[in-house]
């Protein structure tokens, strides 16, 4: 492309090596600035899409409308149902049981989270201890927003 557009048209510098080498370096160093241009934006379209995703990790991780049955139980039968499965006071094991709640009444507000014991002890922000309990380590922000976006649309049994 440009190498070939720079080249004298009148073919002298076939007859002149010195020209010629010149002219060549002069498009190889045209060709590399183009080349390197195409690299940059390339690189620049490629950070705007790297940054793009880092900005709405939320959007992309939290489904629209959470599911009961496919988001919510699997994460209670993963790190909590050993615990509150049939023996204690709450069990965490079915739909039912979760909105039945335990010894302190029920676990789960629809549409109120905030309210939701469930949500506070995730948290770490009712009284005894967070759960689930030492040495697990809590929840990621995700896994609780998940189940706040649940309650907060109405805990249903989806
Ligand atoms: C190692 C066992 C264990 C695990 C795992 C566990 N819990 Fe608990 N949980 C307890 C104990 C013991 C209590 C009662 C003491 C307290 O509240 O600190 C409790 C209390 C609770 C309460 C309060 C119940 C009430 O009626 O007062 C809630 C809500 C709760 N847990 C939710 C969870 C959730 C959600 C998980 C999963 C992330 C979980 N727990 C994991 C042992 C566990």
């Amino acid at each position: 492309m440009l190498p070939v557009l720079q080249w004298p048209e009148d073919g002298n510098n076939l007859r002149n090596p010195r020209q010629m080498s010149l002219s060549c370096l002069g498009g190889a160093f045209l060709f590399m600035a183009e080349m390197k241009n195409k690299l940059l934006l390339l690189f620049l379209l490629f950070c705007v899409a790297c940054s793009d995703m880092g900005t709405n990790p939320k959007e992309e991780e939290i489904p629209e409308t959470v599911s009961y049955k496919n988001d919510i139980q699997p994460l209670l039968n993963s790190g909590c149902v050993n615990c509150h499965g049939n023996q204690g006071q709450l069990s965490l094991a079915t739909y039912a049981k979760t909105m039945k709640g335990g010894k302190s009444g029920k676990v789960v507000i629809p549409k109120n989270s905030a309210g939701s014991l469930l949500i506070k002890k995730l948290k770490g922000e009712a009284s005894g201890q967070r759960m689930p309990p030492k040495p697990q380590s809590p929840w990621a922000d995700i896994k609780i927003e998940l189940v706040t976006k649940w309650i907060n649309a109405g805990a249903e049994d989806n």
